[in-house]
């Protein structure tokens, strides 16, 4: 059996994940992987009732403290029923969003001090780290024309300033910058099939480090 292993696919709002998520699934499962698909806020039954909780646009006086603890709660079920569990069936995950959308996002743009978020992310996350986080770095101006144009009306998150989530682009970097083993940053600007063929690169390092632990094993 293969070695699971999880892929987040993250970044600027707009920014493409939805259809990168599926050229990459269907790559993967070509070559014979059984890949799950999940997101964040969400990913299960009680994630999903905490995701309409946490974007619903018309409550936007959820404080930030409210809203990192639902972040990390939904996390925590996410992580405890569906991705270890998968990981440990020699599943592939892929993640639209995870733990690093809470260090941009809360931390870098919201402002709440690192040490708070670094103690919900590991209660949440119960010393469990993704292999790999895809960056899709998008201007968020960009990005928001293209959430715009889908025409379902924005979410609480996408509602905010545009210098809050200019600020939520720059913690992805950040993170980047501070781990390049674990982050790739690819330019979202690009036209879609290149942005897919460069995630597909990242994906097959991470195929080849995969069948390498198996044969290790
Ligand atoms: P999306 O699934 O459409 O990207 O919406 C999720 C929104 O929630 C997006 O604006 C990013 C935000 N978010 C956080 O602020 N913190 C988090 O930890 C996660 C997972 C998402």
């Amino acid at each position: 059996m293969n070695k699971g292993f999880m892929l987040v696919c993250d970044g600027s709002n707009g920014a493409g994940k939805t259809t990168v998520i599926q050229g990459i699934a269907d790559y993967l499962e070509q070559q014979g992987f059984d890949v799950v698909l999940t997101r964040e806020p969400g990913g299960t039954p009680i994630g999903e009732k905490i995701r309409t909780v946490i974007l619903d646009p018309s409550t936007p006086e959820m404080g930030s403290v409210t809203e990192l603890m639902l972040f990390g709660a939904a996390r925590a079920q996410h992580v405890e029923e569906k991705i270890l569990p998968a990981l440990a069936a020699g599943k592939v995950v892929i993640s639209d969003r995870f733990d690093a959308a809470t260090f941009s996002f809360q931390h870098y743009a919201r402002g709440i001090d690192l040490k708070t978020i670094t103690t919900i992310n590991e209660l949440a996350l119960g010393g469990f780290k993704p292999d790999m986080n895809i960056i899709l770095d998008l201007d968020p101006e960009l990005g928001l024309t293209r959430v715009n144009q889908r025409g379902e009306g924005l979410d609480r998150m996408e509602d905010e300033k545009m210098e809050f989530l200019h600020r939520a682009r720059q913690g992805y970097l950040v993170q980047a910058q501070a781990e390049p083993a674990r982050f790739s940053v690819i330019d979202a600007s690009q036209d879609k099939q290149t942005v897919l063929n460069a995630c597909l690169k990242v994906v097959d390092s991470l195929v080849a480090a995969s069948r390498q632990q198996d044969n290790n094993s």
